[in-house]
């Protein structure tokens, strides 16, 4: 990704960009960051190049280059204004040692060709040129489809398309609300588009949603700002059954060996795990749980305050209706003379923790309960 120090908009090379029309840089940069971080905070690696001067567009990193099986085609850009961001992208990657080309042809990178299945969908019409299709075809020796698009407003392939999985596209060419990225189980993409995030959802993906206005201004989305180097679907693809689990503890618990164990255990069997770490406040793990809507919630805590602790998050949490059904179970070391007893875990239950691990067979229990979920998760 390319931090939007630059992003502005003073030139026009697509129907969106209106150069007399102010950007807000610090909305943009908020936009940008949250992109950012919800690649980090879905375990992927993010990876800087430096925005330089004069380049406005830089902040789309999507369009510097391909990048399969570690070979990458840097990009040959249409318009003069973005031109001499293709030397950078070619020494970025060559500073790090991807095998590089430079296209013969104009070739605007990842907005115009997307990987799925073994092929490679390339887009032509405003952008790229048809005939780099075949250039591209030649170098990453994969087979291409070519699609041609006739709208001048989706002037790139991600701004129609996105790839969900090996097997998925969704593309809609009458909006602009796509240019989404997908690691195979989240989506993330602009809001603004509740009844094709419900459609996903209703597919099994986490679909995620994000505010870009400002770099809608520009013709941007979340897409353009992510040039993708490794094989996020196909890591993605091999764990596609697993589910997402928010592992926390309580606001007054400071102890993080337990969540760390309970990570590394969910993880094992495959699931995607969000660590909110200790002395989580109960407004976070509520603002967490509506932004993320993960299958299930592990509430750890063993500084023996769980039982109050946990009563009172619990009942926070089952005052929002989207979360009413979330399972939420807890864990550990419950009260300060030892464990929350019979009574006591009854109690938490009533309050709506779906389960109250206490025993020794807690860790067997909470895996064959995350294992549940899975099986009712993209069947
Ligand atoms: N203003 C940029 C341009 O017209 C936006 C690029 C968006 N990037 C993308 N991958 N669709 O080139």
């Amino acid at each position: 990704m390319c931090p939007p120090a630059e992003f502005d908009v003073t030139y026009s090379i697509n129907p969106w960009m209106d150069p007399s029309e102010p950007v807000d840089p610090r909305l943009a940069y908020l936009q940008w960051q949250r992109i950012h971080d919800l690649h980090v905070e879905l375990g992927h690696t993010v990876d800087l190049i430096e925005p330089l001067p004069g380049l406005p567009d830089m902040v789309f990193a999507a369009n510097g280059a391909t990048v399969h099986d570690g070979r990458v085609l840097v990009a040959r850009f249409r318009y003069d204004e973005r031109a001499a961001e293709a030397p950078a992208y070619l020494g970025w990657f060559t500073a790090r040692g991807f095998e590089t080309r430079e296209a013969a042809r104009i070739n605007e990178g990842q907005g115009d060709f997307l990987a799925a299945g073994g092929w490679l969908l390339a887009g032509s019409g405003f952008r790229t040129d048809p005939r780099a299709h075949a250039e591209a075809e030649g170098y990453f020796g994969r087979p291409v489809i070519s699609l041609t698009l006739v709208n001048e407003s989706y002037y790139h392939l991600d701004t129609a398309l996105s790839v969900l999985d090996e097997q998925t596209i969704m593309y809609y060419p009458a909006a602009f609300g796509l240019n989404g990225v997908c690691d195979g189980q989240h989506v993330l993409m602009p809001a603004g588009a509740p009844g094709l995030m419900a459609q996903l959802r209703d597919r099994g993906y986490d679909a995620i949603d994000i505010e870009v206005s400002e770099l809608l201004r520009a013709g941007g989305g979340v897409k353009c700002c992510t040039l993708e180097l490794g094989p996020a679907r196909e890591r993605a693809a091999g764990t596609a059954s697993g589910v997402t689990v928010v592992v926390t503890s309580v606001a007054s618990d400071s102890h993080t060996w337990n969540l760390v164990y309970l990570q590394l255990v969910l993880e094992e069997l495959g699931h995607q795990v969000v660590n909110l770490g200790a002395c989580v406040p109960d407004e976070l793990l509520v603002t967490e749980c509506l932004r993320i809507r993960p299958h299930l919630v592990v509430v750890s805590t063993v500084n023996g305050h769980g039982f109050h602790d946990g009563l009172r998050l619990i009942s926070r949490i089952r005052d929002y209706a989207e979360l009413a059904e979330m399972p939420v179970v807890i864990g550990g070391k419950l009260g300060i003379a030892g464990p929350a007893g019979q009574e006591g875990r009854e109690q938490l239950r009533a309050a709506g923790f779906d389960v109250v691990f206490e025993e020794g067979a807690a860790i067997t229990a909470l895996t064959s309960m995350a294992g549940q979920l899975t099986a009712g998760v993209r069947t």
